[in-house]
């Protein structure tokens, strides 16, 4: 008989179910929807990718995190990947990581109901050792079996601004091949994703460092997300003194926002 890795016992592989039906989506030339019709359709979309199985993640995670936030956010954070505590709950950055994102946000005025935050991936990559499962970064095909579900979220929010939390976020919003160290904090104005793209620190890459370098990297944290809201309330202003046909009226958020 051949000897069950403790992965077997412990963490079974499910079957794959049947691949979900995913509705009519708006295209990226229709007119922006309202915020009420943003959240409508985004929920929408969660349905279906809630029972993705395009890719083996499927088989082994715990839950999809689809994303959670303002689906009218101007501003948007796109992350690597769930780990072990988003892949128990279902939500984005709530360990360590998220802990220090919530902490920068609160420093810069907001909360996670001002944004909206996701992932490039939607389920935990993991490898399994002594019947463990530990993060692992994700491979190039799973980036690509859940790209259209990140592509069909930014479509729906259209937000001003992306924060791209990490090198591997920026590897698929800004450009293959991104550099932290020489173009993080610098804006990106080509993506189709949003007019205005940066990357900042990951804050999971924070947490590992000590003594001056965390305070630095974490510093650069909270000036790159200030820089973010800026950024947000600077095109807002500009849209404003051009009028409604310069396509404010459609844009996300409500008037009372963070960022008016
Ligand atoms: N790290 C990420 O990139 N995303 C999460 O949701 C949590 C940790």
């Amino acid at each position: 008989m051949t000897q069950r890795s403790l992965f077997d016992d412990e963490l079974p592989p499910r079957p794959a179910p049947e691949a979900p039906a995913v509705p009519e989506l708006p295209a990226p030339t229709d007119p922006p929807l309202l915020p009420e019709q943003k959240a409508e359709v985004l929920e929408r979309l969660r349905e279906p990718a809630l029972s993705c199985t395009r890719c083996e993640l499927s088989r082994t995670r715990q839950h999809v995190v689809f994303g959670e936030g303002n689906p009218a956010a101007p501003l948007v954070f796109v992350g690597e990947g769930p780990g072990e505590n988003e892949d128990a709950t279902g939500r984005p950055f709530v360990g360590r990581a998220g802990k220090l994102l919530d902490d920068v946000l609160r420093e810069n005025g907001m909360t996670r109901e001002h944004v909206y935050i996701c992932n490039i991936l939607k389920c935990r990559a993991a490898f399994f050792e002594e019947g463990r499962a530990r993060n692992r970064p994700p491979r190039p095909e799973e980036v690509d079996a859940c790209r259209s579900w990140l592509d069909q979220q930014l479509a729906i929010i259209r937000p001003i601004v992306i924060v791209c939390l990490g090198a591997p976020a920026a590897n698929v919003i800004i450009h293959r091949n991104f550099r932290m160290t020489p173009e993080r904090g610098r804006w990106f104005t080509h993506s189709p994703y949003a007019p205005w793209v940066m990357a900042a620190f990951h804050p999971a890459y924070i947490l590992r460092l000590h003594g001056p370098g965390f305070d630095e990297a974490r510093a650069s944290l909270v000036r790159d997300i200030a820089a973010a809201r800026e950024k947000v309330i600077e095109v807002r202003r500009q849209l404003r003194e051009q009028g409604p046909e310069a396509g404010l009226a459609g844009q996300p958020g409500a008037r009372r926002s963070l960022f008016d």
